[in-house]
């Protein structure tokens, strides 16, 4: 099922290339929307589409805009986050530069909104309206991501806001999309919207744990890469809750400015390990899935139905990418 929603918006995005001047603009953006990826927001689009009975082809325009949205998120934040690698190769600011990054990101953004334009009437306006109150909440979530760094102080309910903006929305609003485009009732397209808002956080949280315990051979990331960048992640908010004094001191001076050795992100793990955080992330993962599926039970699906995205939201528990 998730494999061939996969293969149909693979094939659509195969079909539309950007193959337009200047091709210093356009061929990173084909780069990055050819590495790959997991392609689970469009996946979700096209899935909650055909749930509710819609022409899953009719959701290839909103799955489009989804994917190139992310993947405009994803240039602009390994500028954001230093990062060298994505999806195991180069990121696009190492493979050419800051300014190809920044604008073939920003090029991306309106092409995202281009997408839209296929549709009509009140599915055009819904779908723009939750476009544009999705992207400026992610911007806001990576304004309070990058403001962490910097903090000693974050809070797990901060934390938690931060992540539901910078990622929960857009996992929401692809699914809610699906909705759309199916003409479901705006009660059932709520409840998706939050199944989505829940099953983002579970799924910003497993980022966090796979930053850090992520296999280096397969990841596709820079292990290590939130530690470097001093990311205010679970992973350190509750090591600094359940560690020993001496470790919390310790762990509050290695993820700052000043502490730039190699063996940062080793020393900043043997901490995390010693607390008891990893333990705590994953039942935080499984928790926030739960209470995604608990979204399910009040919406007017049939059981059959509502077992697919039970099955999505193990499937996204067991990655390891
Ligand atoms: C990465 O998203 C950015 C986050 C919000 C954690 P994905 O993990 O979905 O990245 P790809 O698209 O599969 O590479
Ligand atoms: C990603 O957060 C959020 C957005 C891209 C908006 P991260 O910075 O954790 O994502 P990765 O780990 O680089 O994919
Ligand atoms: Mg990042
Ligand atoms: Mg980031
Ligand atoms: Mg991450």
């Amino acid at each position: 099922m998730i494999a061939s929603y996969k293969e149909q918006f693979l094939q659509y995005l195969e079909q539309n290339k950007y193959t337009q001047e200047p091709s210093n603009l356009y061929e990173p953006i084909n780069y990055i929307l050819d590495l790959g990826g997991k392609r689970m927001r469009p996946i979700l689009t096209l899935m909650v589409c055909d749930l509710f009975g819609g022409e899953v082809e009719k959701a290839l325009d909103a799955a489009m805009a989804v994917e190139v949205f992310h993947n405009f998120t994803l240039i602009h934040d390994d500028i954001m986050d230093s990062a060298p690698i994505r999806r195991g190769k180069e990121t696009v600011h190492k493979k050419w530069n800051l300014n190809t990054g920044i604008l073939s990101g920003d090029a991306m953004m309106i092409l995202a909104f281009q997408c839209l334009e296929k549709y009509e009437g009140a599915q055009f306006s819904d779908l723009v309206r939750l476009l544009n109150k999705t992207s400026l909440e992610v911007c806001d979530g990576q304004q309070y991501d990058i403001d962490f760094e910097t903090r000693t102080d974050v809070t797990i309910d901060e934390y938690l806001k931060m992540i539901a903006l910078k990622t929960s929305v857009l996992v929401a609003a692809a699914m809610k999309m699906g909705a759309i485009v199916a003409d479901a009732s705006e009660k059932d397209a709520n409840l998706m919207y939050d199944f989505g808002l829940n099953l983002g956080l579970a799924f910003q949280l497993q980022d966090d744990y796979l930053d850090s315990y992520g296999n280096p051979e397969t990841f596709g990331k820079q292990v290590g890469g939130d530690i470097i960048e001093n990311k205010k992640t679970f992973l350190v908010l509750k090591s600094q809750e359940l560690g020993s004094d001496d470790d919390v001191k310790e762990l509050s001076a290695l993820l700052s400015e000043k502490y730039t050795d190699h063996d940062k992100v080793e020393k900043v793990k043997e901490i995390f390990n010693r607390s008891g955080a990893p333990e705590a992330i994953l039942s935080e993962i499984e928790s926030y899935t739960e209470k995604a599926l608990k979204m399910l039970e009040p919406m007017n699906l049939p059981e059959e139905k509502k077992q697919v995205l039970k099955e999505f939201s193990q499937y996204l528990m067991k990655r390891t990418v």
